[in-house]
């Protein structure tokens, strides 16, 4: 039986006696507060769902429905067909190609890329949880983005389960953000954004501060997530390819579902945003925010691919960036970044999709729920 006051300790251990002492007087105290906190009822007004607002609403934010965004529910339910742990996953044939399989650039490679991802997926946690989600309206909305806080979490255990398993020193490697210019550089950009709309004195009816966060939010869905995370295991995805570390891999694949209804969730707030807020951002602005956001993938392509490996190569990786970054851009509604930039990856959505083939009585059976390939765009 769980024990409800220390979940991690047998229940027969539990002190349950001093709960039961302490119960009767925190719920009368916490019952005094509610109702002397309570509205007289002639001031309750029933919420109209098209009242509600992405932001800056004023209907009550405890009431989900009816919904005023009934696609931010879809999300919701969708998001929760993709389930798993890394625990579900072997690691043991990484573990050996690690050891004995992999070059030593290919080592340089993973490692950087499983140090880059660690720290970004906690930016990313920190974002949605404690930027996003409070400035929010509509309960709808926050309730995928508080199960978007939970995967970034999930994504964080996931790329430290790898690091454990694979034996890697963790002081050394969750370290290589803050010492590693080429990867400092894109922590950094995404650190900026953040920190602007990470204060608690914001507020988005100011027309500078509203046009700010709909920036960091488009930063965060279209760049970030959108381009960086979904480059971002392409590398991996390249050694899958040859046979090599396929336990990542197919962590990545799971990790990579979820990011994909990320980036396009945040890209559909922010629509919505520009839509009912009536914002008009910067061209020049959006275009030095790609430049910038490039020349950082361009520094740390060229860091993890410093020396060339079998199967992938670090032109591809950039051009494959602006050719997602192009893609991402017409569905924000802006202009093409980087017209012309063309598919260099034609294997990756295949890759990504790909299912392993188990053996039933060798591994837990770790079926996407969903069924059918994903559509990445
Ligand atoms: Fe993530
Ligand atoms: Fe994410």
């Amino acid at each position: 039986m769980l024990n409800w006051d220390d979940p991690l300790t047998p229940a027969k251990e539990a002190k349950l006696e001093s709960v039961k002492a302490e119960m009767p007087a925190a719920a009368s105290t916490a019952a005094e507060a509610v109702v002397a906190e309570a509205p007289a009822a002639a001031d309750i007004q029933p919420v109209n769902p098209d009242d509600k607002r992405v932001i800056n609403g004023l209907t009550d934010i405890n009431q989900l429905a009816p919904f005023k965004y009934p696609w931010a529910w879809e999300y919701f339910l969708n998001a929760n067909k993709n389930h798993w742990t890394p625990l579900d996953i072997s690691m043991a044939q990484d573990v050996q190609d690690h050891q004995h399989n992999l070059t030593l650039e290919e080592r340089h490679l993973y490692e950087n890329v499983l140090s880059y991802l660690t720290t970004s997926d906690i930016l990313a946690m920190r974002n949605i949880g404690l930027a996003v989600m409070e400035k929010m309206s509509a309960p709808e909305l926050q309730i995928y983005q508080a199960r978007q806080v939970y995967e970034e979490a999930l994504h964080t255990w996931t790329y430290q389960h790898c690091i454990e398993t694979i034996g890697l020193d963790q002081g050394e490697i969750y370290n290589r953000y803050r010492v590693v210019p080429e990867i400092n550089g894109k922590i950094q950009m995404a650190n900026r954004r953040l920190e602007s709309v990470l204060r608690a004195d914001i507020d988005l009816t100011d027309r500078d501060e509203l046009e700010n966060f709909v920036m960091a939010y488009s930063f965060f869905a279209g760049i970030f997530e959108g381009c960086w995370f979904y480059n971002g295991f392409s590398p991996i995805f390249a050694l899958q390819r040859r046979g090599l570390m396929k336990g990542t891999a197919e962590q990545f694949q799971y990790i990579m579902r979820d990011e994909v209804l990320h980036a396009s969730f945040g890209i559909r707030v922010v629509k919505q945003i520009i839509h009912e807020e009536n914002v008009s951002l910067d061209p020049k602005a959006i275009k030095d925010m790609w430049d910038e956001a490039e020349a950082c993938e361009n520094d740390y392509a060229n860091y993890i691919l410093r020396d060339p490996i079998l199967g992938y190569r670090k032109e591809d990786h950039m051009e494959q960036f602006r050719f997602i970054a192009n893609r991402r851009a017409v569905q924000l509604g802006w202009e093409e970044p980087f017209p012309g930039a063309e598919c260099a990856l034609p294997w990756l959505d295949e890759q990504a999709n790909m299912r392993k083939e188990k053996n039933f009585f060798e591994t837990t059976v770790t079926e996407y729920q969903t069924g059918g390939a994903l559509s990445w765009d």
